[in-house]
């Protein structure tokens, strides 16, 4: 389960008409190692549509412990590092967040040591960094793996290498592409990630002067510099939160409308949801749910983008339990995520899991009712909230840090929407 940060409750008085408009913030998974990436340069940045989510002030927080100054204004950030004065990430301040592991690269390419704190983040099954550690390693750096920390050294510059990533890993592309970008000749990566977050990073290391050729392929060349600029970059949009709030308008009766979304990005999920019979009207940046009954059920199994996202399983799970039929969700990525569906099963619904193939049967239709819920995990934690919406009578969430780590004010934007919803400290 994931750590319990705080008596953080939410809770929810379900069954309320949802109906208008929600807009979706900035990816965290893009402002994560874009953040990060302000290491490998002096600076200075300008980000805009920095989402306001824990995940982040983690990561900002961490940075500031390295020598970086900045502020939050809004959604802004101004960020800096002229001088590094620190080499450690300590765990108090990353135990909740995978910000010590995206550190771990810009900071031994700039500064050539880092002692940072093994990676926390969801607890949702093997998170194996061995892909990060082999290619550093590669790159000339010595990694002692201690009790509590990653210790590497390196020279300065890395090396360049030609490496090919034996599976897919979203981090592990962002970490060795930063590296990279400071490193002593050309670098090749192979099999990398296509998640649209790596293409914003990429973009943003583009805008500090980096020369990478191979955006949205799984193949990466990246020309090392001996220096990086500041800069400014605007972050794309949440494509978890923008599918998260696509699912709430699958739930009701009245339409509603996502904003600052693209489509393009969760083709994956619209697909399911016309599958399973809900009426989108997709705009270039506005995707409206009008639902029309959730009429079929169905079979997905997650996969490295643009497969289904495994951030947006927990979710389609909560949805199914109110398609009529029997859906399966296969989950690939992590093999320990569907903590929600014991959660859910509390609500009333009927959710069989099969722990060793990771598959969840969901029987449909099931009333749900409201009780108290445990938040295991970020996206376990949104399936339930989204559970809250629909069940008769009061959800409590206990543990709703999870939520806030990656939502930018769900509570806030559901409320617009018309739901009875509220945060008890
Ligand atoms: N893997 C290895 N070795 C490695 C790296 C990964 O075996 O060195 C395995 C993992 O164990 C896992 C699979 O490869 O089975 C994919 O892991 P990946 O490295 O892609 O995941 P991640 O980078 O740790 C990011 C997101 C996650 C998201 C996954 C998959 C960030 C900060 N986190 O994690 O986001 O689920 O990609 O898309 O970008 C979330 O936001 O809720 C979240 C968990």
């Amino acid at each position: 389960m994931g750590k319990i940060k705080s008596k953080q409750k939410i809770i929810i008085n379900g069954q309320k008409r949802l109906s208008g408009q929600v807009r979706v913030a900035g990816a965290k998974n893009a402002a994560l190692p874009e953040l990060a990436a302000v290491l490998l340069s002096k600076g200075p940045f300008k980000f805009q549509d920095v989402p306001l989510v824990e995940d982040i002030k983690v990561m900002f927080h961490a940075l500031e412990n390295l020598g970086a100054s900045g502020e939050f204004n809004g959604n802004k950030v101004h960020i800096e590092t002229p001088r590094i004065t620190s080499e450690l990430v300590p765990r108090e301040i990353v135990e909740t967040s995978r910000a010590s592991i995206l550190i771990l690269g810009p900071l031994v390419a700039r500064n050539g040591y880092a002692r940072v704190s093994k990676p926390g983040g969801c607890n949702i099954g093997d998170r194996n960094i061995n892909y990060h550690l082999q290619g550093l390693r590669l790159m000339g750096a010595v990694i002692d793996e201690e009790h509590e920390h990653i210790v590497a050294r390196a020279p300065r510059p890395l090396k360049a290498i030609e490496y090919e990533f034996p599976a897919q890993s979203v981090t592990g592309t962002e970490n060795l592409l930063m590296a990279a970008a400071l490193a002593d000749g050309t670098t090749v990566l192979k099999n990398c990630a296509l998640e649209p977050e790596v293409g914003d990073l990429i973009e943003l290391l583009q805008a500090m002067g980096s020369e990478i050729d191979g955006k949205d392929t799984t193949t990466l060349t990246i020309k090392g510099k001996t220096s990086l600029k500041g800069t400014s970059h605007k972050m794309i949009p949440d494509r978890i939160a923008m599918g998260t709030y696509v699912i709430a308008g699958c739930l009701g009766e009245n339409q509603i409308t996502v904003e600052n979304a693209r489509p393009e990005y969760i083709r994956s999920l619209l697909d399911v949801l016309e599958q399973i019979g809900v009426n989108l009207v997709i705009g270039e940046d506005t995707i409206t749910v009008a639902p029309n009954g959730l009429s079929r059920a169905v079979e997905v199994v997650t996969e490295p983008y643009p497969g289904y996202p495994t951030d947006l399983q927990a979710q389609l799970t909560m949805l199914l339990t109110q398609v009529d039929g029997v859906s399966r969700i296969k989950e690939t990525i992590f093999n320990n995520r569907f903590q929600h569906a014991h959660q859910l099963n509390l609500m009333g619904a009927d959710i069989d899991v099969d722990e060793v193939e990771h598959i969840a049967t969901i029987k449909g239709i099931t009333p749900l009712r409201g009780t108290r819920l445990m938040a295991t995990d970020l996206r376990a934690s949104a399936a339930l909230v989204l559970g809250g919406l629909i069940a008769s009578g009061r959800t409590v969430i206990e543990n709703a840090y999870q939520l806030f780590r990656g939502y930018e004010d769900m509570p806030g934007k559901l409320k617009t929407l018309g739901a009875d919803i509220s945060v008890e400290y």
